[in-house]
């Protein structure tokens, strides 16, 4: 269901001490009239913490990957049915940095998103372009196909539940954020793909975010735009009072 989100994926930071006292920060500045769906990301060791501090609050808690199957021999993952244990009820799936990595592919994607899915966790799904591939002019076919794969065999009852998240990987900790027309632009890209998908009802029925240096500064223009629904913000969200600042923007 379309929502405004604001999530922070906090990637590899923050010790135990420093997330109880980011999250403690940002749940005591929440008023309580935020429009928007507020969710954070620690890393794995931290997310029971981050579940116990968000009880009862506005936040819910998110994991930055998962792996598709439940247990087995594979070392080092994390499964759906763990995460879902644990009180998680959002994950990051196809983040640039994992699929340049950690060898995440868009069939590990999709299994991954249908995974989430069947677990009853909220997949937030990452696309993006490289400045290459932007510059090339091959963005929007990019953008479409890795759409089309990470939503092969989901049905049309559960696209609406697939959060998206844009993130221009020429923009992701650079600090240079895309224009947000050039946001928008891709943003419309994805939910033309996805009516051309589905329907434009299920199309008009996502959550699509843009990511890659959302600031407090930047977070109401982007926000304001038309298919623009929130952000995916990674070094903002770090420090409490700059997370907030972008909760508060956002329109
Ligand atoms: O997943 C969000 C992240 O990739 C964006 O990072 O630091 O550019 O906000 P940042």
């Amino acid at each position: 269901m379309r929502k405004t989100i604001i999530a922070g994926n906090w990637k590899m930071n923050h010790t135990g001490k420093e997330t109880r006292e980011t999250i403690t920060a940002l749940v005591q500045g929440l008023t309580g009239a935020e429009q928007a769906d507020i969710v954070i990301a620690p890393v794995f060791p931290y997310l029971p913490m981050a579940v116990e501090l968000t009880k009862g609050t506005a936040v819910h808690v998110a994991a930055q990957n998962m792996h598709w199957l439940d247990n087995g021999a594979y070392t080092g993952e994390v499964s759906p049915a763990m995460l879902k244990d644990i009180g998680v009820s959002h994950v990051i799936i196809g983040h640039s940095e994992r699929r340049e990595y950690n060898n995440e592919t868009d069939e590990t994607v999709n299994l991954k998103v249908k995974s989430a899915l069947a677990h009853g966790l909220t997949p937030i799904l990452c696309c993006g372009e490289t400045l290459a591939q932007r510059e090339g002019g091959i963005m929007q076919s990019w953008i479409e196909g890795q759409i089309e794969n990470a939503l092969k065999d989901i049905a049309a009852a559960d696209i609406t539940k697939v959060v998206i998240a844009y993130e221009p990987i020429w923009a992701i900790g650079t600090g240079k954020t895309a224009t947000a027309a050039q946001a928008e632009e891709v943003c419309d890209i994805i939910r033309k793909k996805l009516a051309a998908l589905y329907d434009d009802t299920a199309a008009q029925d996502v959550s699509i975010l843009y990511g890659g240096s959302v600031k407090g500064k930047n977070a109401a223009e982007l926000t304001a735009c038309p298919d623009i629904d929130g952000g995916l913000v990674g070094g903002a969200s770090l420090k409490a009072g700059d997370f907030l600042e972008i909760i508060h923007k956002a329109v």
